[in-house]
């Protein structure tokens, strides 16, 4: 084994298993586009054994290839097609994490140390690339709309962290580029889900538009509620590192609402508190958006895209997997990991 793949320090914690309640359904298929996934990176267990093996227990909720797949059922039924796809969004979704775990220099995530905890920067930024490019071969087995599809939300997804990173230290960011950037590195993914999901299963354009348009309302909420909990969620729980926002000195919803609701000169003091930075910027930040009610305003702007994505789930007929889709939704915004 190559020396640099040592890993500086084992993981402790087990890997982390998602209910499988919700996704009843489908997790016949959830597991059939796990073994594709699994598959595809088979050919480097004999050099990089370790890393390859650390991913079996990085494993996440399955959110997006859930969604995918569910929307498939809904629309007509799980097709081969779908469990590469839904492989393929999880690995640009991997991808992104490996990559998003180096920016927020986060040790934790899925309840296990970070690549970059593992193994350093380097191997992150070329597992990550790794992950990107056998997820576009991948989609290559299905066809060229899927890879378009596929590239658009992964051009959005890229440009949104860039966007972040870009504006971090920015105290005075507005909601407007705030959703822009939540639109592109989390809802353009979640969006292309639902595309995918309802396209290949024979669906109509203007069923496939609706199922995108829920899964973006969905991926708002969801990333409104993750921003939420960086600030007020229980690693324990998430599995993740979290403050990393104010650490980074990226403003999300609630700190924004909360800056333009405190009188100037309270806000400029949170400010200069959140340049000096520390464990106290944290604890200021959160009193002060209590104060200003700005973690219930985030929290009601989060259920406002969940009420629009109902209303685009009506686009399909009643079923199991509808009624699924619909608690997922809600769950979105009221998760606690
Ligand atoms: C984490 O997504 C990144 C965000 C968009 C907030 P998930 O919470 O779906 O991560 P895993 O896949 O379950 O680890
Ligand atoms: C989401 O941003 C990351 C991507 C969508 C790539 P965050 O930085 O908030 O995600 P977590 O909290 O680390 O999972
Ligand atoms: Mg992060
Ligand atoms: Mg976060």
């Amino acid at each position: 084994m190559n020396a640099t793949l040592t890993p500086i320090h084992t993981s402790p914690s087990p890997a982390f298993r998602p209910s499988s309640l919700a996704f009843a359904p489908v997790l016949n298929d959830i597991e059939e586009s796990d073994r594709v996934f699994a598959r595809t990176l088979a050919e480097y267990r004999t050099p990089f054994a370790s890393l390859i093996e650390h991913l079996k227990h990085y494993r996440g909720k399955r959110l997006r290839p859930a969604l995918l797949l569910l929307t498939a059922k809904a629309c007509g039924g799980v097709k081969p097609a779908h469990h590469i796809l839904a492989a393929a969004v999880e690995m640009i979704h991997t991808a992104t994490l490996v990559h998003d775990d180096v920016l927020d220099e986060a040790e934790t995530r899925r309840h296990v140390r970070t690549v970059n905890a593992e193994w350093g920067n380097k191997i992150s930024i070329l597992l990550g690339d790794m992950l990107f490019t056998h997820a576009f071969h991948l989609t290559s087995r299905v066809d060229r709309r899927a890879c378009e599809i596929i590239g658009d939300a992964t051009n959005r997804v890229c440009a949104g962290e860039l966007r972040q990173v870009c504006e971090r230290g920015n105290l005075h960011l507005t909601e407007e580029i705030y959703d822009s950037i939540i639109d592109g590195k989390t809802a353009a993914l979640t969006e292309c889900c639902g595309r995918l999901g309802a396209l290949y299963a024979g669906a109509s354009e203007e069923v496939a538009n609706r199922m995108a348009s829920f899964g973006r309302n969905l991926g708002m909420a969801f990333q409104v509620a993750d921003d939420l909990l960086d600030s007020t969620g229980d690693e324990g729980k998430t599995g993740k590192t979290l403050g990393t926002d104010i650490e980074q000195q990226k403003l999300t919803l609630p700190l924004i609402h909360c800056l333009g609701k405190l009188p100037a000169n309270a806000a400029d003091d949170l400010r200069t508190a959140l340049k000096v930075g520390g464990p106290d910027a944290g604890m200021a930040a959160l009193a002060a958006m209590e104060r200003t009610g700005s973690i219930a305003f985030a929290r009601r702007r989060a259920d406002e895209y969940i009420r629009k994505a109902k209303q685009d789930l009506e686009v399909l007929p009643p079923s199991e997997c509808r009624s699924i889709l619909e608690t997922i939704a809600e769950w979105s915004t009221r998760r606690d990991k």
